[in-house]
């Protein structure tokens, strides 16, 4: 859908709407709208996938799993979370505001706090719940934000929830950014706290910007930052710190969002910060005290794969040297891509439109990959986006190039 049509949409009676958009849904089947394709067994770099028009589940190569390293099937990791289970069971049985709080949840916040540079970290059951928290638990209409126009849904989704003004700044553009503070400060004085809220690695495309002037121009401003490392644990920095690490100012932001849900290859996230900031979040955030703790084997599959990559630093290497080979692969054969430092590749085809029916036909022929559109990407930067594991090989990579060409040529000529 159009952003016309989408606007349209919007302001259509619900049941219009619902008519409108579940007809348009069943339509787009047909051309390859795969979201929610049914896998089977566990997420590795191949994995069983249903067939769209037989049903049966077959096997294809995964390009398009955040689990960049691999542990969601490491035997390591597997071995760590049934020892836990026979020490300590499965859920928490509560919040752990109340009852939900043991001391493998809070050794894990302080070893995640450490790792982050920070005094103190909260556990939340996902990325998206940990932004609904920072959000939640700081701000209302007596501050401002301004947030990185790039922002995950979760980041949006949280301040349209409060009564926070925001405001939006383009990431690439930090003059722009400098100009937008001054206009904001010159029309509320020095009085109200301004947030600001970025991206490390940035999950459209995998670049990392210029954080360091970007927190230079916070400081200056008294602005409290919030940086949102969805995708940078575990796949940035020497030894996968995330995107502090990797630029050298671990410790420079006010607060610090990763989740454990990408290359930690589990789930749930956490938000690191002072010692005050995070007493805020863990006693007055609606989504960290009236949310159940995280499972004890989702702690034990965290704790494990952080003991992989502190003690097994050739998994992030290897990401990165795979990173590099697939990007010269698809250059080589003549993809438009944008080189990040991360392990997500963009790819964009010349023809408008074609994004979805290429990435179909590549489904068909084998290979799992996800997309990006409208409304997630401005119109026209429709892209596939690749997502590269560790444990990939280089035969799997030079096939999944293949792939993507053969694919894109069928379905352009
Ligand atoms: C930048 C960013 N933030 C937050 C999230 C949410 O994380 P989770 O999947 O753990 O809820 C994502 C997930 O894709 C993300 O890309």
């Amino acid at each position: 859908m159009d952003s016309r049509g989408l606007i349209e949409l919007e302001r259509m009676p619900f049941k219009d709407r619902l008519t409108k958009q579940y007809s348009f849904y069943l339509k787009e089947l047909e051309n390859g709208y795969m979201m929610g394709r049914e896998g089977f067994g566990p997420v590795g770099k191949t994995m069983k996938y249903k067939d769209l028009h037989t049903d049966e589940f077959r096997e294809v190569l995964v390009f398009g799993s955040n689990s960049y390293l691999g542990f969601s099937d490491h035997p390591y990791v597997k071995e760590k979370v049934k020892e836990a289970v026979d020490l300590y069971g499965i859920g928490t049985g509560g919040s752990p505001a109340f009852s939900g709080y043991t001391r493998q949840h809070k050794e894990l916040e302080l070893r995640l706090a450490k790792l982050a540079g920070h005094e103190d970290a909260v556990l939340l059951p996902g990325g998206y719940m940990a932004n609904l928290c920072w959000v939640n638990g700081l701000m209302n209409n007596n501050d401002i934000i301004i947030y990185d126009k790039n922002s995950h849904a979760s980041v949006i989704n949280a301040i349209k929830m409060t009564s926070v003004p925001f405001y939006s700044f383009d990431p690439d553009n930090l003059d722009e950014f400098e100009k937008l503070i001054s206009k904001i400060r010159s029309r509320v004085g020095d009085e109200k706290q301004i947030f600001s809220t970025v991206e490390g690695v940035r999950s459209i495309d995998g670049k990392i910007i210029e954080l360091a002037r970007y927190i230079e121009i916070c400081k200056a401003n008294n602005i409290i930052i919030i940086l949102d490392d969805a995708h940078g644990l575990g796949t940035v920095g020497a030894t996968g710190k995330g995107t502090l690490e990797y630029l050298n100012l671990i410790g420079q932001v006010d607060l610090r969002m990763s989740t454990c849900s990408k290359a930690i290859g589990a789930q749930g996230a956490f938000v690191s910060g002072s010692k005050e900031l995070i007493f805020l979040l863990r006693n007055f955030s609606y989504p960290y005290v009236f949310t159940s703790g995280l499972a004890q084997p989702t702690i034990a599959a965290i704790s494990a794969a952080l003991d992989l990559l502190e003690n097994e630093p050739h998994h992030v290497q290897q990401l990165h040297a795979n990173v590099a080979y697939m990007q010269d692969r698809l250059e080589q054969r003549g993809f438009k891509i944008i080189r990040g430092e991360s392990g997500i590749i963009p790819v964009f085809f010349e023809q408008d439109g074609v994004v979805r029916l290429i990435n179909k036909e590549l489904y068909r022929r084998g290979l799992f990959a996800n997309i990006m559109e409208y409304p997630m990407v401005p119109p026209g930067l429709e892209r596939l986006r690749l997502s590269i594991m560790s444990i990939h090989t280089k035969e799997e990579m030079d096939k999944a190039v293949d792939m993507i060409y053969e694919a894109s040529r069928l379905v352009c000529n």
